[in-house]
């Protein structure tokens, strides 16, 4: 493992292909006295959908998260509901959810518009290559900032304020800090976190910095006193239902606060964009998908599209192919209705997420001895197909591919955890993640740059080492129609 480790995403895949049940294995670590429990030593590691139901859902109770989580992120925040093990409810965010995905839209929108499109333009004008995997993760920053606070982070814009650069470094910080602890021994940890030295003193000030700016956040809300107004985000939601539901004062539960939103802009930390960059790159390399998404795009806006939206507009569309019916889709990014009507572009995303998830490693611990459920060589191959390695989106398409068929086995697909600790930031990542790669797609043609290697980073999450760099031109969309 340890020669391995610049290649351990790859390693473990290798390891799960050799073993014998195809898709779990068990190892066992180096146990040293006095400094382990021998009992924590052993590990096993599985991809099978079968155990992932059985640990996620069936016997929840016996899988918490165990002591190296909890030791990894626990100063993050008191009550922090990454750490917390049992709880059903996520701090009232399961309860708002379906109010706050059109929010989400309402930040994530202008940022397509004013912020990541005037990038690419200039770029598709000057020739040049960009980031997207970099773009991406600014694009997420200031989207979920907007939605957590109210207060939209503005990481995309060439004049970045400082103050704005200063809480999005605090976050990619706290991730890299926070990581690095999963290699140091309990003890040097422990020595680093007492005398405040290395990524622990790094750690501490990136944690201040978001602690601070959420407190801000949370006394002007406090300060605006005004019950009426209709702000939708996740502070203004907690905010209520504090008000409604905890004794006294708002502040009194401001620890509480602070904690979630923290875990809201953590958990969606590079989660979003590492899905999206192994979206584009699998797109790039098949381009009969592209062409199908684009094909899918500009059907719903022949259908939906234009100022009114109403069925007269088919016809109109159809018989004036090109010209002022097209200007009009790339003027405004697609609606609300429209990024959720579609059907082909959400299983490529599932299907991405399928072989490259965005948490590639989901870490449990167990309280009590167990038996995960057994599975063949050909047992394991059935539950995707002997095809289960190759990129293909209609896996999860019904027979006339108009609707997503839910699989027998729904856990093939656990990229979002499974169960009552589901994601719960599932929902906002398919809306994001839809709403910008329909918004490139629909207006530019990716090509890789020549050259530049796409390989995955040792990290919490999938992302690429080297970024993604790809070269744009804009697509002729009178070719589509
Ligand atoms: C493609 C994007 C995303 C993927 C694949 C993803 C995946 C996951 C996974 C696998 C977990 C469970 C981790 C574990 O228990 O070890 C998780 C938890 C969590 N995610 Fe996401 N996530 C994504 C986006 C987001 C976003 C956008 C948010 C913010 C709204 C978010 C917030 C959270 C939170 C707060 C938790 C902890 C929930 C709990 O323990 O009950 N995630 N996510």
């Amino acid at each position: 493992m340890l020669f391995n480790k610049e290649r351990i995403h790859e390693w473990t895949t290798d390891q799960l292909f050799a073993s014998a049940t195809l898709g779990t294995y068990q190892t066992c670590g180096i146990c040293i006295p006095f400094f382990h429990n021998w009992r924590q030593t052993f590990t096993t590691v599985t991809c099978h959908p079968k155990a992932f139901e059985h640990i996620l859902r069936t016997r929840f109770n016996n899988y918490p998260k165990g002591p190296t989580w909890k030791n990894t992120f626990h100063d993050h925040v008191r009550g922090s509901q990454g750490t917390v093990d049992f709880t059903k409810e996520n701090s009232g965010s399961r309860l708002s959810k379906l109010k706050l995905i059109p929010t989400l839209y309402n930040w994530v929108n202008p940022t397509i518009k004013n912020g990541l499109l005037p990038i690419l333009d200039k770029a598709t004008k000057q020739s040049i290559s960009v980031d997207l995997e970099d773009l991406k993760i600014r694009f997420g920053t200031d989207n979920i900032f907007g939605l957590a606070l109210g207060k939209k982070l503005k990481t995309l814009n060439t004049q970045v304020t400082p103050e704005d650069e200063l809480v999005a470094l605090a976050i990619d910080t706290t991730i890299k800090s926070f990581f690095k602890r999963l290699f140091y021994p309990n003890f040097v940890l422990n020595f680093m976190r007492f005398f405040s030295i290395g990524s622990e003193q790094s750690l501490k000030k990136s944690l201040q910095v978001l602690n601070n700016y959420i407190t801000e956040s949370l006394e002007e809300r406090n300060n605006r006193n005004d019950e009426t107004f209709d702000d939708y985000d996740f502070l203004w939601t907690l905010m209520k239902k504090v008000k409604v539901n905890g004794p006294g004062h708002i502040l009194s539960s401001s620890d509480i606060m602070i904690s979630t939103i923290v875990d809201i802009l953590l958990g969606d930390h590079n989660s979003v964009a590492t899905s999206a960059s192994w979206f584009f790159w699998l797109v790039m390399n098949n381009s009969h998908v592209g062409k199908k998404i684009v094909d899918e795009i500009s059907t719903i806006l022949k259908k939906n599209g234009g100022k009114d939206g109403d069925g007269s507009k088919i016809t109109n569309s159809i018989e004036s192919p090109c010209g002022e019916e097209t200007q009009e889709w790339i003027e405004e990014p697609l609606s609300y209705e429209e990024i959720n009507s579609f059907v082909y572009l959400h299983v490529t995303l599932l299907e991405t997420l399928r072989l490259y998830p965005s948490f590639p490693r989901i870490v449990r611990y167990v309280t009590s001895d167990d038996i995960l459920p057994g599975g063949t060589f050909l047992d394991d191959i059935c539950v995707c197909g002997e095809d289960f390695l190759e990129f293909k989106p209609e896996r999860c398409l019904s027979d006339d591919e108009t609707k997503i068929e839910r699989r027998e086995d729904g856990y093939m697909i656990a990229a979002f955890n499974g169960g009552s600790r589901t994601c719960i930031g599932k929902y906002l990542s398919f809306l994001e993640m839809k709403s910008a790669a329909s918004a490139i797609l629909l207006r530019y043609k990716l090509c890789p740059v020549l050259g530049h290697q796409v390989v995955p980073k040792p990290f919490f999450t999938l992302s690429m080492k080297n970024g993604l760099k790809v070269n744009l031109k804009r697509r002729d969309l009178a070719a589509i129609l």
